[in-house]
């Protein structure tokens, strides 16, 4: 056996840090009361913004898929063949988001990494919004292609780094939609504008938007009407969508190439027929209605007002997530704790989800809380706040 001794240096020094991660154990489905570790309290830090996680329809549709095509798709699907389910959602996905196709993943990461290879090669190069998320950054990793960062939202930067290279082959601006942190949104028209002008193709990962975002949950591209103008669209059904998976959606020949070449698609079994029974139902169900979506702001805007009147910053987000800054590791941890013994689970977000410094409680608002459920979160987050001095 190999030495790991090196595993216990790591493990002491992440510790000392303060940035050791305890995973809670959840014993009950994700809804706005959860149990974790034993305890019942309310839950504000899912991505479960729609509360579909646990929603009858969804639950039902997937126990009928297990009736009708068992467990699981038993190989990957260009080997074995691809059920009616998954062609199913598909069609459902290209016409909920309004373009000529979509293809789907087994996760929003897997669609990322599925993407950027395949697309992009050697003499290439790709422009990446500092903040992008590390499935992206892990995605550009696997290509051969020149990645350039540009400064975090800003079309001005993209353009600096875009007249550097008028030469590429092709050229790929990625950005997140709804930054998953801070909960900042990319100024999509300015960078579609830059994009335009340089020849470059467009992509944006709307993991947080998708469900949140635009007309009934359509969106950033939705949100900013910019229809027929971004090349690709990576979503995820593993945060609003309440369940598991992720897609490509856009022009039907880059969904076609990526049935060919995409190496997750190729070479890994598809989403279960449960998950993707449950993800039809869920794009169904924002189709025929926005209730959800809207009950989703409303909360979120009478949540975040209550925050910013006891004297809490919540950074620069104009969406639902909202990032509680603290500013040290070891005090997020301890209001994350504290949190929890006061009946509120939030998790504390350090290093290297978030920059230095830039510790946080990032809490997640769902339709699924009550304003009963908000109040209460509010006054013990003063609590806690008041007891660590984040708030006076
Ligand atoms: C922007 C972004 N892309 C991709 C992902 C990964 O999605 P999934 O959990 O479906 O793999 C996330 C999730 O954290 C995300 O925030």
């Amino acid at each position: 056996m190999a030495n790991l001794s090196f595993l216990d240096e790591e493990i002491s020094e992440l510790k000392s840090q303060g940035l050791f991660n305890t995973i809670r154990t959840i014993g009950s489905a994700q809804d706005a009361w959860i149990d974790v570790d034993g305890k019942k309290v309310l839950n504000m830090c899912a991505n479960n913004y729609l509360g579909f996680a646990n929603h009858d329809e969804l639950k039902n549709a997937a126990k009928e898929a297990i009736d009708k095509y068992g467990v699981g798709p038993a190989a990957v699907r260009s080997i074995a063949g691809t059920m009616t389910l998954h062609n199913e959602l598909e069609q459902k996905l290209a016409d909920f988001k309004g373009v000529e196709a979509a293809i789907s993943f087994q996760s929003g990461f897997n669609s990322n990494v599925a993407t950027v290879p395949t697309i992009m090669g050697p003499d290439d190069v790709i422009f990446s919004d500092e903040l992008n998320h590390a499935s992206i950054i892990d995605a550009c990793r696997l290509t051969k292609a020149k990645t350039v960062r540009f400064s975090h939202c800003s079309a001005a930067s993209l353009e600096e780094k875009l007249k550097e290279f008028t030469n590429a082959r092709r050229k790929l601006v990625i950005t997140d939609g709804v930054f998953s942190m801070d909960g900042d949104i990319a100024p999509l028209p300015e960078l579609v504008e830059v994009a335009q002008k340089y020849d470059a193709m467009v992509m944006v990962d709307d993991a947080h938007g998708e469900g949140v975002m635009g007309n009934s949950g359509r969106g950033i591209v939705d949100h900013f009407g910019l229809h027929g103008k971004v090349d690709i669209e990576i979503g995820t059904m593993s945060k609003a969508f309440g369940v598991v998976g992720g897609y490509v959606s856009g022009k039907k020949k880059i969904v076609d190439y990526l049935r060919q070449r995409a190496r997750p698609f190729l070479f890994s079994s598809a989403a279960t027929p449960a998950d993707v029974a449950a993800c039809i139902k869920a794009v169904d169900i924002l189709t025929a209605s926005g209730e959800l979506v809207e009950k989703l702001w409303q909360n979120s805007q009478y949540f975040q007002t209550k925050l910013i009147q006891a004297g809490f910053d919540i950074g620069v987000t104009v969406t639902p997530i909202t990032p509680v800054m603290i500013g040290d590791p070891s005090k997020a941890k301890a209001f994350s704790k504290s949190l929890f013994d006061n009946g509120v689970f939030g998790m504390a977000i350090s290093f290297p989800t978030v920059p230095k410094g830039k510790d946080r409680i990032r809490v997640m608002n769902s339709a699924t809380h009550s304003t009963k459920d908000l109040d209460f979160a509010v006054d013990v987050f003063l609590k806690v706040g008041k007891d660590l001095g984040v708030v006076f």
